[in-house]
């Protein structure tokens, strides 16, 4: 029989390419950290950026206000943020749902629309079926079949189909916990915005959601976890979680109860950072619990779920009270009106006028009248106008008085004018900021500039703002006409939002946040680099004076050794996609490429494998005081980590973080112990236990490495009786498939087995991560 045993002096020779390996993997292991350095420094850069910009826009509004006090200035100006062409109408008729596991029906005959640059809310008791309601408008209801019609802009569809102009925060915080709050913000805004579109773009969009979340004074925070580091509140993570979707600059924004468990104060803020985006231009609806009085009306319109999934009653937020009252149901003073509505929905107010009229009719009587109470204040756009009209007169009044009436302000007065309004002296930084915004030439800028800078205060947007506020004027206008057309014009996500980067542009993106994840996990990965010393060296002790040849237990010692580094990179990897399911879900969902998301995964840990492997052989080989080269090991324990390193990738995709570990190990262990007596193997031909020898990828690394070993001693006549025995059950398995006479040398025949056991693990990882849970992706 020829095994193809390479002679020991063409092997020397045939490892300078994994030196070369070796040096390519500690090179890329010193640009890791080069990476985060850089990152590093750049946040503090950003830092003083963001501060100017405070300080900026803190300063212009003082000096408006110190002008024109009587002045109402919106609290922040959106420099990133643009108009989007939010005219996007959801329109449902007779939605309902029924559970595909037993055929219950969780939700009836919701009929009514959601209009676009209005923010809604949908509200009704525990178990009512608003999650569902969310879910099934959003193509997310993978649990059951969904009945009716769902309109996007008069079109029959679902806002699944226009995933990229749609944004969904889910109910559970689902963050990046090893990021700061800035970086989180900053991948979405690269990952989920259009191609291309501009780096400073980019940070105003950052800037915009940090402000208008009110995240920007724990920016350069961790997001942490309850179990290891704390992080942020929960509070903040909530705000995070809404920030993630809203750096996405969605045309429509769907969240599922983003102020449960958080206090009074903070979900008031959080609702009027989304009614000022529902101003600018987005559709936000929302699930919310018993909001306080002031929260409710807020809303523009609310739909009212009754127990059962059936409206009970949908418009105007102010009109629900009079509407009740109609009913006559009679509110107790000094009750919150919201929490009112739920008592009557629940039945747990009786109606002393008509006793007959209990919670399970009041779809009915709704379905009945279906005519909301509109209760419009259209002053508000009157009282503005006209303070608008008061602040650019007063405005050239006081800068006449301050004695520049001149045409042209040079720097020096423009300080003494801030000076004199007894605005504070801006850092240099600021200074620069606010004098390109208002746009300084040299040394000075006109009088009309200055005043249309102050004036334009009053603004939604920054005016010297990048984004394209007039093309998106224009294509609102369009789109408007376009929604007012029921029934015509298909909602072109490519056309309003811009098409979302490629695998080529979002796999850098997603290999920098993996490498900064990977630096922040660094203490993780020295404690698994000590366990996996510490293993190393229990293992080379036990092979120590066994692994020559003639010594019957050899082959036994190599395989148990392969055993133990594969189940230790087979368990080290599950964390790769184990650890994140549900932010990859989510990444999924909301238009993140599964292919970047793998790859740029895979790459980072790859190395991490590699280096694993190196140490590992290194410790093991000096404890067992093995014969042959360090590479020889290498080459062969490296066929293991890799291959085990795939089965642990497919495995974490497939099979919650709970029970991965267990199946890593079993699978790996029956495996190894597949091929633990080849002997056996060879002797029980066609069984069982010769396919799995066969799909073990143990029998190729651990079974080639003894032959590797044995061709190193100068061939098969070295080899000990009893051992020649086992020897003759690797041959037997190697030839079931006709690798045997295929004449092998030693590195071609593992390098391509690596490469298979390696490349099958990692494709089948990422069709699981493709194929699984598709529901939760949606
Ligand atoms: N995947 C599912 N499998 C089985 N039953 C479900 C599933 N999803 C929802 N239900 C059932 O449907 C009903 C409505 O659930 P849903 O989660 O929509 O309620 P909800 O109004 O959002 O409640 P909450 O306010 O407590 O979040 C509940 O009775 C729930 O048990
Ligand atoms: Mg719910």
């Amino acid at each position: 029989m020829d095994f193809g045993l390479p002679s020991p002096a063409a092997k020397e020779d045939s490892y300078w390419w994994e030196k070369a390996v070796l040096v390519f993997v500690m090179i890329v292991y010193m640009i890791f950290p080069l990476v985060a350095f850089i990152n590093r420094r750049q946040r503090h850069a950003q830092s003083r950026v963001s501060d100017a910009m405070r300080e900026c826009e803190n300063c212009s509004v003082d000096l408006a206000h110190s002008l024109v006090p009587e002045a109402a200035l919106p609290e922040y100006r959106f420099r990133g943020m643009r108009l989007k062409m939010s005219a996007i109408h959801v329109g449902f008729d007779n939605v309902g749902v029924k559970l595909k596991s037993n055929g219950r029906c969780i939700l009836e005959g919701v009929t009514g629309a959601f209009r676009p640059r209005k923010m809604a809310a949908i509200m009704g008791p525990s178990g009512a079926g608003k999650t569902t309601f969310m879910n099934a408008i959003c193509g997310r209801a993978y649990y059951g079949t969904v009945s009716g019609e769902i309109r996007i802009n008069g079109h029959v569809s679902s806002i699944a189909e226009i995933k990229e102009l749609r944004g969904f925060v889910p109910q559970d915080d689902i963050v990046h916990e090893h990021l700061t709050v800035r970086e989180q913000l900053y991948y979405s805004a690269r990952l989920r915005n259009r191609d291309k579109t501009p780096a400073r773009v980019i940070d105003y969009i950052v800037e915009d959601v940090l402000n208008v979340m009110h995240l920007t004074d724990v920016q350069h925070s961790i997001v942490g976890n309850v179990e290891e580091t704390r992080g942020i509140s929960g509070g903040q993570r909530k705000r995070v979680n809404i920030g993630l979707e809203l750096a996405a600059r969605p045309t429509i924004l769907m969240l599922d109860e983003p102020t449960s468990g958080l206090d009074a104060t903070t979900a008031l803020d959080i609702m009027r950072s989304l009614k000022t985006l529902s101003e600018i231009g987005m559709t936000v609806v929302m699930v919310v619990h018993q909001p306080r009085y002031s929260l409710f009306t807020l809303f523009d319109e609310v739909l009212l779920l009754g127990l059962g999934g059936q409206t009970v009653y949908l418009g105007n937020s102010r009109g629900v009270l009079p509407y009740f009252t109609s009913l006559n149901f009679n509110m107790p003073e000094h009750e919150n009106p919201a929490d009112w509505f739920m008592d009557v929905i629940s039945g747990k107010v009786k109606n002393e006028a008509n006793p007959n009229l209990k919670s399970d009719g009041l779809a009915e009587v709704w379905a009945q009248r279906f005519t909301e109470i509109v209760v419009e204040s259209g002053e508000e756009s009157q009282v503005r106008r006209a303070e608008l009209f008061t602040f650019s007169k007063a405005l050239a009044a006081k800068l006449a008085g301050a004695g520049l009436d001149s045409d042209t302000i040079t720097e020096e007065n423009f300080l003494k004018l801030l000076e004199e309004s007894g605005v504070q002296e801006p850092s240099s930084d600021a200074l620069r900021e606010l004098k390109a915004r208002i746009g300084f030439e040299g040394n000075s800028v006109s009088r009309e500039q200055l005043s249309s800078f102050l004036y334009g205060l009053n603004n939604a947007f920054s005016s010297d703002a990048l984004s394209d506020i007039a093309n998106v004027q224009k294509e609102m206008e369009a789109s408007e006409a376009s929604a007012s057309t029921v029934g015509s014009v298909k909602v072109s996500q490519e056309k309003m939002s811009g098409k979302r980067a490629r695998l080529c542009a979002q796999y850098p993106v997603l290999l920098h946040q993996n490498i900064i994840r990977w630096m922040r996990l660094w203490k993780h990965k020295a404690f698994s680099l000590a366990l996996m010393s510490l293993a190393a060296i229990v293992f080379g002790i036990q092979c120590k004076d066994k692994l020559t040849p003639e010594n019957v237990l050899c082959p036994i010692k190599i395989n148990i050794s392969h055993v133990a580094i594969g189940l230790l990179m087979g368990i080290a990897c599950l964390p790769i996609f184990g650890s994140d399911r549900m932010v990859f879900w989510r990444e999924s969902a909301s238009g993140i490429r599964v292919s970047a998301f793998f790859l740029s995964r895979v790459t980072v840990f790859l190395f991490d494998v590699l280096v694993w492997t190196y140490v590992f052989t290194a410790v093991w080989k000096v404890s067992s005081e093995a014969p042959c080269g360090y590479w020889l090991w290498l080459v062969a324990l490296r066929m293991t980590a890799v291959s085990a390193a795939g089965i642990g990738v497919l495995i974490s995709t497939l099979i919650p973080k709970s029970g991965s570990t267990l199946a890593t190990a079993v699978v790996l262990l029956i495996m190894g112990g597949a091929i633990s007596e080849p002997q056996v193997v060879a002797e029980a031909k066609g069984s069982f236990n010769e396919v799995l020898a066969f799909l073990s990828p143990f029998t190729w690394t651990s079974g080639q490495n003894y032959l590797a070993v044995i061709a190193e001693f100068g061939g098969e006549d070295y080899v000990n009786i009893f051992a020649l025995d086992m020897m003759d059950g690797y041959r037997n398995v190697l030839l079931s498939i006709n690798l045997g006479g295929q004449n092998l040398d030693y590195l071609p025949a593992a390098y391509i087995s690596c490469s298979i056991f390696g490349v099958l693990g990692l494709t089948f990882g990422y069709l699981g991560l493709r194929f699984s849970h598709r529901g939760k992706q949606a």
